[in-house]
This record gives structure tokens, sequence and C-alpha cells, in this order.
């Protein structure tokens, strides 16, 4: 929202339904969370790939590379994470206005932020995604090696050994990342997406 007088809003001639109606399919926020290395990006991609081959459209947001450009100036205090989350929650908001699916796949740690991406949209929009995955298991893998140095005090503030992971209360779907494999949480989410009439007509 902004207060200021002299900013009005425009509405738009073509309209979401137009564009979910050309696409053939609605769009939706696919909101991934969960610890670091906990598969949210693999699955998220994953996800999108299958979602392309039926002809949606689609794009992902995932956190490294957004932290690269739109959140570079970010870190990973408490506020700054509620401003990714917040960034990314309005950008995705405009994809969904496109007629887009969007998938973001960031740590989002705090059950607070996510809840503000929530009520941005329309309910229904925006669908919560809990990547369940112990953070031992993530500490094992370990593919970037940042839970090593985080160990050995080199990265501050890291989600589940010096900053908590809050997690999702009542997601639309949690899904086992540790112990299936990703083809079957793939399967997960798209007979999710089909049950919710998401999904081109056949
Ligand atoms: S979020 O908390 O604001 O949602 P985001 O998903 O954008 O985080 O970024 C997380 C990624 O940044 C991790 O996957 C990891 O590669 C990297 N990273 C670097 N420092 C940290 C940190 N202190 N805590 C968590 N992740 C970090």
């Amino acid at each position: 929202m902004n207060s200021n007088p002299n900013i009005r809003w425009h509405n738009a001639t073509v309209t979401r339904d137009d564009r979910q109606i050309q696409g053939g399919h609605k769009s939706v926020i696919l909101w991934f969370t969960g610890f670091s290395g906990s598969g949210k990006s693999t699955l998220a991609h994953a996800v999108e790939k299958d979602l392309y081959d039926l002809g949606c459209r689609t794009y992902v947001f995932d956190g490294d590379n957004v932290r690269h450009g739109l959140c570079a100036d970010l870190g990973f205090s408490k506020e700054d994470r509620k401003e990714n989350i917040r960034r990314i929650g309005e950008m995705s908001k405009l994809f969904i206005e496109a007629g887009v699916i969007a998938l973001t796949a960031f740590i989002s740690p705090f059950q607070a932020d996510r809840e503000r991406v929530r009520k941005l949209v329309a309910e229904g929009d925006f669908i919560e995604i809990y990547c369940c995955c112990p953070l031992e298991v993530c500490e094992q893998r370990d593919v970037k090696g940042l839970y090593q140095k985080a160990r050995q005090g080199k990265i501050a503030e890291f989600t589940g050994i010096s900053s908590p992971y809050e997690a999702p209360e009542d997601p639309e779907l949690a899904i086992d990342t540790a112990n299936q494999p990703l083809e079957a949480c793939v399967e997960n989410i798209m007979q999710y997406l089909a049950a919710r009439q998401i999904l081109p007509a056949k």
C-alpha cells in the first residue's frame, strides 16, 4: 500500500483471468520452505520441468540466485530475511497477475514472514510446501559446505545452527524430502495441483 495521494493504481486492460484463459491453467505461488539443503531448489526445478512439459507458464525464484541481484543488498538478520521474503512475495504476486505459476525456493524460516505473503494474495493462491528434512540430514549432506563453516563459527546466524527455523504449522503440502526419491516428491505435488484443477485440462 502507498499512502501518497499522488500515486494512483492503474487497472490492467488485459486481466489475470484473460491470461489464465490464454495460458490454459491457473496461476498460483508454490512456496517451498525448509532448511538449506532440504531439497527446495531441486524440487522446485523438477516440478517446474513437469509443469513446463504440460505447457504451463512458470518461473522459479531461487534464494541463492535472487541474492545475486534483486536482494543483493540483504544479509541474514531477522530484519533482512523479512525484507527478502517481502520482496519475493511482492514479485510472486506480480507473476501470478501475469498468469504464471511462480515457484519460490527460500528458507523463509519465519512463520510471520510466510503468513504475510499468504495474506498478500487471494485465498488459495499461496500454496505452502514444506520440504520436510531433519537438520541432521541437511547437515550430513552439506552440499555447499556451509553447515561445516557455520559450526566453525565462520558464518553467523546460520539457519538451524545459530538462527531459528519455524516449521509451517499448517502447510498445504509437507513433502518428506529426506526419505522419498525426487520423482515421488514431484508426483505428490503434481497430484495436488491436478486435484486443485490448477493444471491444463487434458
Ligand atoms: S532466507 O532465510 O532469507 O529465506 P534464502 O533462502 O534467501 O534465506 O538464502 C538461503 C541460502 O543462502 C542458503 O541456501 C545458503 O546457501 C546461503 N546462506 C548464506 N548464509 C546463510 C545463513 N546465515 N543462513 C542461511 N543460509 C545462508
